[in-house]
């Protein structure tokens, strides 16, 4: 059997921002506790939701603490907010970062406990609060999904949360709110999308419904992602780019991830280092292992990128996918060497331990040895 998670309501497009109003007057709370950061309050996009919930005669109170990377006191302090200021549902403003640290707050409120408890597969019994979650950035599909990452930091370790609970209410992907995201950004969040595609195709997990999904993302990601990041107005680009987020965040939400984020997930939480950049630069390491040892789903892979394969081998259709993987990443200005990051060698071994316990793990079509982690860290130090 198959099980397809997706949030009940889904505003997508140019101007959906705008025609939310009536959506929050239908869900009937009274005062949003509105989750983000810094910089979108500081910058004016927090204000164009608050005036949508304004519209709709909602009080609001902002928390806007939630750092790059969320961490466990973000999600706590956000909690003693919400409960401080009687708050009854939340609103979520940001790409991956707020809407992992509503996820988190949405749950601590209606489960209790601390948020360390939730770590790994459905471990609370509760659905969150409801939550609105406006997304800022094309790429985590964290608005989607049922998964959210919050780091320990006593532990150094981002802890996986996959949780049906976590799902929101309604999601809002509007790509005005896209337009002035810095080259970096578009870049590391657009390839974190590409790498939940291709995790999502490869997967034992994966089933029909997410096959076709994952591969129109892949298709639109190497046409529209080149043009987002060389000109971050280009309204088409930003709009398709919302669309490739939805077709990923179904991929992945149903048939799961792997190994590029497993691993990924040990860098960002012992280096502090954006999510998309680790995902984009493991991306063609651990894919040619995957398809040294079984590379039939490249071929449709290669397909979806353009990538004239006929006649040729799965094998070699797999070096193509890889190749212009590679290709891409470099296009968009993802940095080559982890060493250019501050990564040192004698933290690997860790950093292997811990991608081997991670939650995403076990969707790789094969389970590497640590050494064989190790081994795939060191190629791109
Ligand atoms: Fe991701």
């Amino acid at each position: 059997m198959a099980v397809l998670y997706v949030p009940s309501t889904n505003l997508v497009g140019r101007g959906c921002l705008q025609e939310l109003t009536p959506f929050i007057e239908d869900l009937g709370f009274k005062k949003a506790l509105v989750v983000t950061d810094r910089y979108l309050n500081d910058c004016g996009i927090v204000a164009k939701v608050t005036d949508q919930l304004t519209q709709a005669k909602v009080d609001f109170v902002i928390f806007d603490q939630v750092k790059p990377n969320p961490t466990t006191k973000n999600v706590h302090d956000g909690v003693d907010v919400f409960k401080k200021e009687n708050c009854d549902f939340i609103v979520s403003i940001g790409g991956g970062s707020p809407q992992d640290a509503a996820k988190g707050i949405g749950l601590v409120v209606t489960n209790g406990g601390d948020v360390r408890e939730f770590e790994g597969v459905n471990q609370t019994n509760k659905k969150s609060i409801p939550t609105v979650a406006v997304n800022t950035t094309a790429g985590t599909s964290a608005e989607y999904t049922i998964n959210y990452v919050i780091t320990d930091e006593e532990r150094e370790v981002k802890m996986v949360m996959v949780d049906k609970n976590s799902l929101v209410t309604i999601s809002v992907n509007d790509p005005e709110l896209m337009l002035d995201k810095p080259k970096d950004l578009t870049a590391a969040t657009g390839m974190d999308a590409l790498t939940h595609a291709i995790e999502a195709i490869v997967t034992p997990g994966a089933y029909g419904i997410t096959d076709a999904t994952a591969l129109a993302a892949v298709e639109k990601i190497f046409k529209y992602l080149p043009r987002a990041v060389e000109d971050g107005q280009d309204i088409e680009a930003r709009e398709q780019m919302t669309y490739v987020m939805f077709l990923a965040g179904v991929a992945f939400n149903n048939a799961g991830l792997g190994y590029v984020h497993a691993m990924a997930h040990q860098l960002g939480g012992v280096y502090d280092l954006p999510h998309g950049v680790c995902n984009a630069m493991l991306l063609p390491i651990v894919e040619r292992e995957n398809a040294k040892r079984d590379p039939k789903k490249f071929p449709a892979i290669a397909k979806a990128i353009g990538l004239d394969v006929e006649g040729k081998s799965a094998e070699e259709a797999a070096d193509e996918v890889i190749r212009a993987i590679t290709d891409l990443s470099n296009k968009v200005g993802i940095p080559a060497k982890l060493s250019e990051l501050g990564v040192e060698e004698v933290d690997l071994d860790k950093l292997a331990e811990n991608a081997m316990k991670d939650a995403c793990a076990p969707g790789n079509p094969f389970i590497p040895t640590k050494e064989e982690v190790i081994a795939m860290f060191k190629e791109i130090l």
